[in-house]
């Protein structure tokens, strides 16, 4: 298959990351014979030092040209937030390619691998009932777009951002969340506010309405602030859940600490006709930039559902997130998901971490997960339904 990926690795560690997620792709196309045409681009503060803006024409037509796009991350320091180069530099830059190229729903997965339950933040018997989610996030209506003034009212500052749902929107979301959820556990969990907000209350309308259309899937609807308790109570009761921009955006940063740190998670951002933006959803990490010590999981598994969603090559995909997965096993960790030795030294609940655990830096997790890329048709793979369709497509 030969197709062109735009690559935009933005600010911070995304330039880092992105480095090691091109390895890997260009990796994958070697071993499974393909022919992937990667161009980089700017965006964020980089494109601003480069070209003054955000956003520049030169990266929007390069994104026009290629058949996906893979983004890193954007922003700077917080200290620095009002300055030029940083001012409004998400706004600018995702959130308009967002607009531009109309990436109406994000898929963002959430799971807590096998045998990894000892980095989750929470108590090892209720990761113990499964926690594997996915949220459907709406990325183009709500207080994100909406109208967005400030000024000053019988002098008092003031400052406003208008939140507005068409029932069109909430259509397209609903219908992302009722499929996803057929391909799992067929379990949609619609989250809103319809309790004081208007919105929600259309939203909450709207997916009863779509739902009559997948009488297969179990719909229940969950005001947000008794969705983020649940999220950390029992995260195994959700399979799929469907919400609107901002909550998707809270909530999914929620689910994102589940598996241990929002470095292990991935997301992708869809039009209908499969085009698609892939990206990690933490951010640029600032403080943590130059240092080779950032994760790259979430950027390669970006990449993995770039494979998937736009270029539909599933085997592909799940290679990659297979790989992951047992450097994961093996013990190979960033500082992000490294449990420090000293501090469970009495812990007789993780004896098994003395070990197993070997703390990496960005490459070295890299070259943890090209080596099981490179192993995973070996005979003793546990999976050996995965190993045939490697196999095959080896051929
Ligand atoms: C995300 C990010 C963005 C968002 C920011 C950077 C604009 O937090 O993708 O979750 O709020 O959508
Ligand atoms: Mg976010």
């Amino acid at each position: 298959m030969q197709r062109t990926i735009a690559v935009l690795p933005g600010d911070g560690i995304g330039r880092e990351v992105m480095r090691e997620a091109v390895r890997v792709v260009k990796y994958v196309a070697d071993k499974f014979g393909h022919e992937f045409k990667i161009s980089e681009g700017y965006a964020g503060g980089a494109a601003y030092e480069k070209y003054g803006s955000h956003l520049p024409k030169e990266t929007l037509d390069l994104c026009q040209e290629s058949d996906a796009i893979l983004f890193g991350s954007v922003g700077g320091p917080i200290s620095e937030m009002n300055e030029p180069k940083w001012k409004d530099c998400e706004r600018n830059s995702i959130l308009t390619l967002r607009k531009h190229f109309n990436f109406a729903v994000n898929l963002r997965p959430a799971k807590v691998y096998p045998g990894m339950a000892s980095i989750s933040p929470i108590r090892a018997d209720i990761v113990a009932k499964g926690v594997d989610m996915l949220i459907v996030r709406e990325l183009l209506g709500d207080a994100y777009f909406g109208r967005h003034e400030e000024g000053v009212r019988d002098g008092v500052r003031f400052a406003q951002d208008e939140s507005e749902y068409t029932e069109d929107q909430v259509r397209t979301a609903a219908h992302a969340g009722f499929k996803s959820a057929r391909l799992r556990r067929k379990k949609l969990t619609s989250v809103d506010k319809a309790n004081v907000l208007t919105a929600s209350r259309l939203w909450r309308t709207v997916v009863k309405e779509v739902s009559s259309e997948y009488p297969d899937v179990e719909l229940e609807d969950m005001l947000v602030d008794n969705c983020a308790m649940q999220l950390i109570k029992d995260p195994s009761q959700f399979d799929v859940i469907v919400t609107s921009n901002m909550f998707g955006d809270i909530l999914s940063d929620a689910s994102a600490a589940l598996p241990g740190s929002l470095g292990l998670c991935a997301s992708a951002s869809l039009t209908d006709g499969g085009f698609g933006l892939f990206e990690p959803p933490g951010g640029s990490a600032q403080d943590i930039a130059g240092k080779g010590v950032a994760n790259p999981i979430a950027q390669i598994l970006s990449a993995a559902l770039l494979l998937r969603y736009s270029f539909g090559l599933e085997t592909e995909a799940q290679a990659i997130e297979e790989a992951v997965e047992r450097s994961l096993q093996a013990g190979y960790r960033t500082s992000d998901i490294y449990v420090n030795l000293d501090d469970t030294a009495n812990d007789t609940s993780k004896p098994l971490l003395r070990w197993t655990e070997k703390l990496v830096g960005t490459e070295g997790m890299t070259d943890a997960i090209l080596a099981e890329l490179e192993n995973l048709d070996s005979k003793n793979s546990p999976k050996k339904g995965k190993e045939k369709s490697l196999a095959q497509a080896k051929k």
